[in-house]
């Protein structure tokens, strides 16, 4: 049995969400300023609960549980989207810092060690931290990658230069990965329920699509003679609406999330222009068929004014959850008197990548009104304790096995 402390839990959560406060959220994109000092902070919390905790130079957090060879492994993420919510990644990493430090408190043999990854929300790159801990992220890739305003990976790293070696993955020590997450999504809550139990996460297919046309004076140059890189992609960003609807499965999502013009000024036709698009499905074959349309659609453009280009940025595969930590997950909801809802997750999460690796369970709290990735996120107190309790009795069963 492991006894969690609900208020101790809160506060903790409550002290990490004034590190880059943003209104009744929080703005903590990778890298930035507050999100080194969450790291930092976390680092100290773990070090008091007992944990030896380490800041790696990839801006991984790792805290190992003293005097065990095996361990639990738990977390999830503390950077977020620009100027998102106080829980999306943080409950999971303080749900860890919770259990670990009651596990230590409870004398008992259940070791459990906690880790806060580096940019799952793929400012730079999407679960940069998780694929550094399973050894997936080659210093080519490192090289050549930049944010969307331009600022690359090395520099952003370079911050932490001094940090200890990348911790990695230890097969022989980590048993296993839980993740608790608030579901972002309006599912748990129109049901009526309080714990989710993911079966498999959604695969992720990301691209930057460029158009490149002309500048030109937007007074004196006649429309036949413009090369608008403006107008051609919102012409594609119009068959993405179209055509997408027919192609698209009962569960398929997608979404344009930013479009930039350049130079971007009202009195210049735009010269640059580039949008980001991204697709989710749980199955591969649809993601595939909406990959293949869409280079397609960009293969048409090629001899036309306006040449359009497409970068894909990110290709994750559906990952499917441990179906035996679900079950673990779901005995431990029951006994505290939940009947959890199975459910599969939209959300992408560092899961899907240390999950091809070990086994990884999910569990999910209600989002208020469905709502993340905004600062009107959250989810009540009660629902916070109660995930936190029913992950603790979880690892507890686990140490039993
Ligand atoms: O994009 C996602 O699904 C996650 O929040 N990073
Ligand atoms: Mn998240
Ligand atoms: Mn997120």
């Amino acid at each position: 049995m492991i006894c969690i402390n609900g208020d101790r839990l809160l506060s903790a959560l409550r002290e990490l969400a004034t590190i880059g406060k943003f209104q009744t959220g929080v703005d903590r994109i990778a890298f930035s300023d507050s999100d080194v000092a969450a790291r930092r902070w976390l680092v100290r919390k773990l070090t008091a609960a007992g944990l030896k905790a380490t800041l790696d130079r990839v801006g991984n957090v790792l805290g190992r549980a003293p005097k065990a060879a095996t361990a639990v492994l738990i977390g999830s993420h503390t950077d977020t989207v620009p100027r998102g919510g106080w829980l999306d990644g943080a409950l999971g990493a303080i749900y860890g810092l919770e259990i670990a430090r009651s596990a230590i408190e409870g004398g008992g043999d259940h070791a459990v060690d906690v880790i806060s990854f580096q940019d799952e929300e793929g400012t730079f790159l999407p679960f940069l931290g998780s694929r550094s801990f399973c050894g997936e992220l080659a210093d080519s890739e490192i090289a050549a990658t930049r944010a969307r305003d331009g600022c690359a990976l090395t520099d952003a790293l370079a911050a932490l230069a001094q940090e200890a070696p990348p911790v990695r993955l230890d097969r022989a020590r980590h048993r296993c990965y839980l993740e608790a997450h608030i579901e972002q999504g309006p599912r748990l809550e129109g049901a009526g329920r309080r714990i989710g139990v993911v079966t498999s996460i959604v695969g992720i297919r990301r691209f930057r699509l460029r158009a490149h046309g002309r500048a030109d004076h937007a007074g004196t140059t006649p429309m036949s003679m413009r090369q608008d890189a403006g107008t051609a992609l919102m012409w594609f960003m119009k068959w993405v609406a179209e055509a997408f609807p027919r192609l698209a499965g009962p569960d398929t999502v997608w979404n344009i999330g930013a479009i930039a013009f350049r130079p971007g000024a009202a009195n210049v036709v735009p010269a640059e222009a580039e949008l980001t698009l991204e697709f989710r499905d749980a199955r591969t074959e649809l993601l595939d068929l909406l990959e293949n349309r869409v280079l397609a659609r960009v293969a048409e453009s090629a001899g036309t004014p306006v040449r359009l280009e497409a970068e894909r940025t990110m290709q994750i595969a559906p990952t499917a959850m441990s179906g035996e930590l679900a079950d673990t997950l779901a005995a431990a909801a029951a006994t505290l008197g939940e009947e959890p809802m199975r459910m599969p997750s939209g959300a992408g999460h560092d899961a899907m990548v240390v999950g091809r690796v070990i086994p990884a369970a999910m569990l999910f709290v209600p989002s208020i009104g469905g709502r993340s990735h905004d600062i009107s996120e959250n989810t009540s107190d009660a629902d916070i304790v109660l995930g936190c309790e029913v992950l603790a009795d979880a690892v507890a069963r686990l140490r039993k096995g």
